[in-house]
């Protein structure tokens, strides 16, 4: 379970541009939840996902991982239990590394040395199982710079690689955004699979209406740092991308957009 309570986030306190975007902010995550987040631009998204991992900091409130207070921990120490997969295919992948490289850096995450003692023959043909589901070929390519593969083929590494240790908790911030229709298509399918074999909780945000609908267990709508819409189970699987769309309208005619 993951917890935020009563969260507040200050950028640039103290100054003329101060602005508050959580005001006691709550979340509530349960163990296997998977929870598609959706909510215009600036509404607070990535914030969350980086106070939860770490990234940034919170003025205060509480941040709760499986009853465990971790509002003073460190984003590595985090990220032992949470993999993260960003829009930009670049972010969760090396472009200097080759595939293998690649593969066995995020097999050895958190471990010192790890490097040299991942590349032995065996969990080379694990690495290249791993990648055999992907049906793209990275098997037969484990020496190649990962910088000449497209973004889809990058962000399907990034996908793998970020799930590759025993993790938790799977965060997602548009990481299909960058990617065409239908390679998008294949990492959601592939996101699917990989967070239902290993029991990952979810969070998932997404500008991709249909996408938020289709997957996940919750629905959030995020709006100016509030939560304005939740919904679980039976109720998120009787919304369809249409309900949506009429709340995202009210809020930008509220908002004078
Ligand atoms: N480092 C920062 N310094 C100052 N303001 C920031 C910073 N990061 C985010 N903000 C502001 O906080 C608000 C929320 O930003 P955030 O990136 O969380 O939005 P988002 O919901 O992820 O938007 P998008 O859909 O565009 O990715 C925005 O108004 C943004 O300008
Ligand atoms: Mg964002």
């Amino acid at each position: 379970m993951l917890e935020l309570k009563e969260i507040q986030k200050f950028y640039n306190p103290g100054t003329v541009n101060e602005m508050c975007l959580f005001d006691h902010f709550n979340l509530k995550v349960e163990k296997g939840d998977f929870i598609s987040v959706v909510g215009s631009n600036g509404s607070g998204k990535t914030s969350m996902l980086n106070i939860i991992c770490g990234s940034i900091a919170a003025e205060s409130g509480q941040i709760l991982m499986g009853g465990r207070d971790i509002t003073r921990d460190k984003e590595y120490k985090r990220n032992v239990k949470i993999g993260r997969v960003y829009q930009n295919p670049a972010m969760g992948t090396c472009p200097s590394m080759t595939i293998l490289e690649n593969m066995s850096l995020a097999d050895n995450k958190g471990k010192f040395y790890g490097f040299s003692r991942g590349t032995n023959k065996s969990r080379i043909n694990y690495y290249k199982e791993q990648l055999r589901q992907l049906n793209l070929g990275l098997e037969e390519r484990m020496d190649t710079k990962v910088g000449v593969l497209s973004g889809g083929q990058r962000q399907a590494m990034a996908l793998l690689m970020s799930t590759m240790t025993p993790i938790e908790f799977l965060i997602l911030d548009e990481h299909t955004a960058a990617l065409d229709p239908k390679t998008a298509e294949m990492i959601m399918e592939l996101t699917d699979k990989i967070v239902e074999e290993k029991e990952l909780t979810t969070i998932m945000v997404t500008h991709n209406l249909r996408y938020a609908i289709e997957y996940g267990n919750r629905l959030l709508m995020l709006h100016q740092g509030e939560t304005i819409l939740d919904k679980k189970g039976k109720e998120k699987e009787e919304m369809c991308v249409e309900d949506v769309l009429k709340l995202f309208n009210e809020i930008s005619i509220e908002c004078g957009n």
